[in-house]
């Protein structure tokens, strides 16, 4: 079966969570690509409304302040049209956003083994809590806390070793079950 034939009926809102480095960003811009819905990456959208990047959010207002934009701007959201949304790591830290990611669509986990985040990290930049001064065990140990929020997510889909269409077939195999 063809992959956009898989889920032609579901008109949910497809919500992206895991790690920072799990990919959330690209799987997002193929499932653009595939239903044709609005792609909305959530630390864009924070840097939209607050005029300011997500480094300058840390240095000068704190992370508490992030996680505060974090969630305005999941509420900002409208649950009547389904869209992707790709959103930042730390998003599963804050119950309310639980509920509000619920009330516009199915929440996935691209989940990813930690030796692949790492790898993924070490060559990134613009992510204040993954820094190379911050330390590797450090982010391990955030990672590690993080695991039981993201297995409340509606379907976990395995990245390690997968191309951008097997983890798209295998997001929308799990969409067309909870149809
Ligand atoms: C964060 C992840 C980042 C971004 C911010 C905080 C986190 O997004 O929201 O730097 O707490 O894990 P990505 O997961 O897209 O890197």
């Amino acid at each position: 079966m063809l992959i956009s034939d898989m889920c032609k009926n579901f008109k949910q809102s497809i919500i992206l969570v895991g790690f920072m480095g799990a990919g959330k960003s690209t799987i997002g811009r193929a499932l653009r690509h595939l239903t044709g819905w609005p792609l909305i990456d959530l630390d864009e959208l924070i840097v939209q409304q607050q005029g300011v990047s997500i480094p300058e959010i840390f240095a000068e207002q704190g992370e508490a302040a992030f996680r505060r934009y974090e969630t305005e701007a999941l509420r900002s959201l409208s649950p009547l049209s389904p869209i992707i949304l790709a959103t930042g790591g730390g998003i599963v830290s804050c119950p309310e956003n639980w509920q509000l990611m619920r009330s516009l669509g199915r929440i996935i986990y691209l989940r990813a083994e930690w030796e692949t985040l790492r790898d993924r990290l070490a060559g990134s930049s613009g992510r204040p809590l993954a820094t190379a001064d911050r330390g590797e065990a450090d982010i391990q140990r955030l990672w590690l806390q993080r695991l039981p929020l993201y297995q409340q997510a509606d379907c976990i889909v395995d990245t390690d070793g997968q191309g951008v269409e097997e983890v798209v077939r295998d997001i929308m195999a799990g969409i067309k079950d909870m149809e």
